[in-house]
């Protein structure tokens, strides 16, 4: 039976006499990856394709995509877009027949105060994080299998702000409702939030050392486990969240418990 066109509620494909579901998660899916050239999209990439799973990596920079897609090996292929430009992003899914999973991580942002920002800095995390996941999500919707799934990206600055960044806070929250909101119009197909506290990876690399530190100090103060993230916890649970056959319209905080604090 083809997946994308069998009518009625998408249900796991067999059941196991094990208690399990039966399903083979990733084997034979095609995940689309946008921003999986680096940082947490490309461990997320290693784990679908460890599981038997295809990738499609996205993001601005043609080397970049190449080394990581190389890095892979056969099940990995790359186009390049620009989130924030939906002619880009329409080419990239007419180049893509069939999407079963996607994730956004791309995204360019600049996080301060409201009485610093510029107009243009502080609309930034909307403009990029917020619309770019959205566009992504009504382009590669007509490609969704029925019993696929999307992860968005938030963080969890949506309910406990880091510091004074009202609209990076706020573009945060915006996107656990839009995962909220998505979820029951694009049902069967399930719609997630993953959103990961300060994570040790490429992102901070890429900051000023001073910056990274201060923001790990922080970090080690305020949340429960005392640590940042690895991008690895944070890709787990974002496996965890394109199998979980019966997870939708959840928000997963994979904080340390950083927002219990
Ligand atoms: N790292 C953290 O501490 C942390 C914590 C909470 C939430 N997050 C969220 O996680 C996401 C970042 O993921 P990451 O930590 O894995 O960072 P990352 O390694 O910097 O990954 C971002 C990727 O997106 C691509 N990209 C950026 N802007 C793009 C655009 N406009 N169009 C297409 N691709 C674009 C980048 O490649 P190119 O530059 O080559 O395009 C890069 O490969 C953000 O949404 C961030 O808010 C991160």
């Amino acid at each position: 039976m083809d997946r994308t066109t069998a009518a009625g509620p998408a249900v796991p494909r067999s059941a196991a006499p094990d208690g399990t579901d039966g399903s083979d998660g990733l084997r034979g899916r095609t995940v689309v990856l946008i921003g999986g050239g680096s940082g947490i999209g490309l461990r997320v990439a290693h784990r679908v394709v460890a599981q038997g799973g295809r990738v499609v990596l996205g993001g601005r920079t043609a080397a970049r995509l190449r080394t990581a897609a190389a890095g892979l090996g056969g099940a990995a292929t790359w186009r390049t877009v620009d989130t924030g430009d939906s002619a880009s992003l329409a080419a990239f899914f007419d180049g893509i027949e069939r999407v079963d999973h996607l994730l956004t991580t791309a995204a360019s942002y600049r996080v301060g105060p409201m009485r610093e920002l510029s107009e243009e800095d502080a609309a930034s995390p909307f403009a990029s994080k917020f619309w770019g996941q959205y566009h992504a999500v009504r382009l590669a919707a007509p490609k969704l299998a029925r019993d696929g799934s999307v992860v968005l990206m938030s963080g969890a600055a949506s309910v406990r702000p880091v510091g004074p960044a009202p609209a990076y806070v706020a573009c945060n929250a915006a996107i656990e409702g839009l995962g909220r909101g998505l979820a029951v119009e694009l049902a069967p197909v399930r719609v997630n939030v993953v959103a990961p506290g300060t994570v040790d990876g490429h992102q901070w690399a890429g900051r000023p050392a001073a910056d990274r530190e201060a923001a790990f100090a922080q970090y080690r103060r305020d949340a429960l486990l005392r640590r940042p993230a690895t991008e690895e916890e944070i890709a787990q649970a974002v496996v965890f969240l394109f199998t979980n056959t019966f997870t939708t319209g959840s928000t997963l905080y994979t904080d340390g418990g950083y927002t219990l604090r």
